[in-house]
């Protein structure tokens, strides 16, 4: 059987991730690569405004995460999402999830993404493809296909499989390729995974491996699709930091950030480096710095993209805004806490700790998604006449770039 049929019935059989969309209430998942802040503020500077003439898609939507987070952002704006994937079973999880939340619009396609192109379904300012590419025949194929449908100014958020950190699961598929073939069917396949991953001794490497790595370990535990997907996958394939830039490069595209900037900076693992980082590999080293990377999350641009503009963390007339919804709520909480420090927790690989005194309270409290950083730094300038500007405005600087580095705050252009 060929790879696309075979990965196709796979997802037909276990639609990823598991949903119940009866339950779709209970709670938003917000994809770090899916806010829209961020994404604004990254490919256009915070200018683009979220109208009938902005368009996404989710390639490879699955059962739809992305889909809901992007659709729940852009709801009423008339903004064009197209969410496809090859998979029956899949869309029809994705389609009523959209349903129960009440988000119109979504044009669901079936079809394999190599196909996408032919479709007619235009161009995108940006497309998220989330898992997916590592499961293609060809992923140099896909990501060409994708590369089409991209508007010149747009952008591509992206997440691999990194080699380093899966090790035991490449470990465990190999022992399950012998234990369980893919002729057995899922069923039974499953079943011989949980009886080997229950009976291995407790000490066995790869199987501490799994189970001590939460995000291994809850797809274990949590569902059956969760687990096929890790451990049972006949088509899957992970990359280091040089491989994906050679990969992109050969698309016609290139890395514009990684989603998680500060976790691709060997600053992070080594303070005080006293040799010099080969041009150009900074990423690749902290990579191996970290050790233990299990997906590679970025944003892509191509390679003719138009010059980008990054605002400034001291331009006055850009306005500071929390990436994603939680987390001015979040924001809230820590600014309660007493104490010396604040604690916040964005997301895996994005804690920030920053020092808790009078002018932190104020730059965190004042962050709002429409004040501009002038506003604030005046605002720090009258409550404190004996602090002089240039310090408030370096305090700023620091504090707003260890918010950047983690992806938490993005800066807007002031519409
Ligand atoms: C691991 S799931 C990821 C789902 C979703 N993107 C997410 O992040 O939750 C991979 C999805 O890609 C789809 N897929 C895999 N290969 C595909 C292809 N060649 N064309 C279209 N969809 C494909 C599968 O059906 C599945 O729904």
């Amino acid at each position: 059987m060929a790879v696309l049929e075979r990965v196709q019935q796979q997802y037909e059989v276990l639609p990823y991730p598991h949903r119940d969309p009866e339950r779709e209430l209970d709670q938003l998942r917000q994809p770090m690569v899916c806010e829209l802040h961020r994404v604004n503020s990254l490919l256009w500077a915070g200018r683009r405004r979220f109208d009938a003439t902005f368009s996404v898609l989710d390639a490879g939507c699955g059962t739809g995460d992305n889909t809901m987070f992007l659709g729940e952002q852009l709801r009423g704006t008339g903004a064009r999402i197209v969410s496809l994937d090859f998979s029956a079973a899949s869309l029809a999880i994705a389609r009523r999830r959209a349903e129960v939340r009440g988000i119109e619009g979504v044009t669901f396609v079936q079809a394999a993404i190599e196909d996408a192109p032919s479709l007619g379904l235009g161009e995108f300012d940006f497309v998220v493809c989330s898992g997916v590419l590592h499961h293609l025949a060809s992923p140099e194929a896909g990501l060409r296909a994708l590369h089409s449908m991209l508007k010149p100014s747009g952008g591509l958020a992206m997440m691999v499989y990194a080699t380093y950190g899966r090790e035991p699961v490449y470990l465990m598929q190999s022992l399950m390729r012998r234990l369980a073939p893919a002729h057995l069917g899922p069923e039974r396949r499953l079943a011989i995974l949980r009886q080997t991953l229950a009976s291995l001794p407790a000490e066995n490497r790869t199987r501490r491996g799994l189970m001590e790595h939460e995000g291994f370990r809850g797809e274990i535990i949590q569902s059956d699709a969760g687990a096929y997907d890790l451990l049972l996958h006949t088509q899957d394939r992970s990359y280091t930091v040089p491989e994906l830039h050679d990969w992109t490069h050969d698309a016609g595209m290139r890395v514009l950030e990684w989603s998680v900037p500060r976790a691709y900076e060997p600053a992070t693992y080594l303070a005080r480096l006293d040799v010099p980082v080969e041009a150009g590999a900074p990423d690749a080293v902290a990579e191996l710095m970290h050790g233990g990377m299990t997906k590679h999350e970025c944003f892509l641009e191509r390679d003719d993209a138009p010059a980008r503009e990054r605002l400034a963390a001291d331009d006055r007339a850009a306005v500071p805004a929390w990436c994603s919804w939680g987390f001015s709520e979040q924001v809230k909480q820590v600014l309660g806490n007493a104490g010396n420090e604040f604690r916040c927790t964005f997301g895996p690989e994005r804690d920030v700790v920053v020092q808790a005194d009078a002018l932190a309270r104020h730059f965190m409290g004042a962050i709002d998604g429409a004040r501009t950083v002038g506003e604030i730094l005046d605002a720090a300038g009258a409550r404190w006449p004996a602090l002089k500007a240039a310090s408030i405005t370096r305090r700023w600087v620091d504090f707003a770039e260890a918010f950047r580095a983690v992806a938490a705050l993005a800066f807007l252009a002031r519409a």
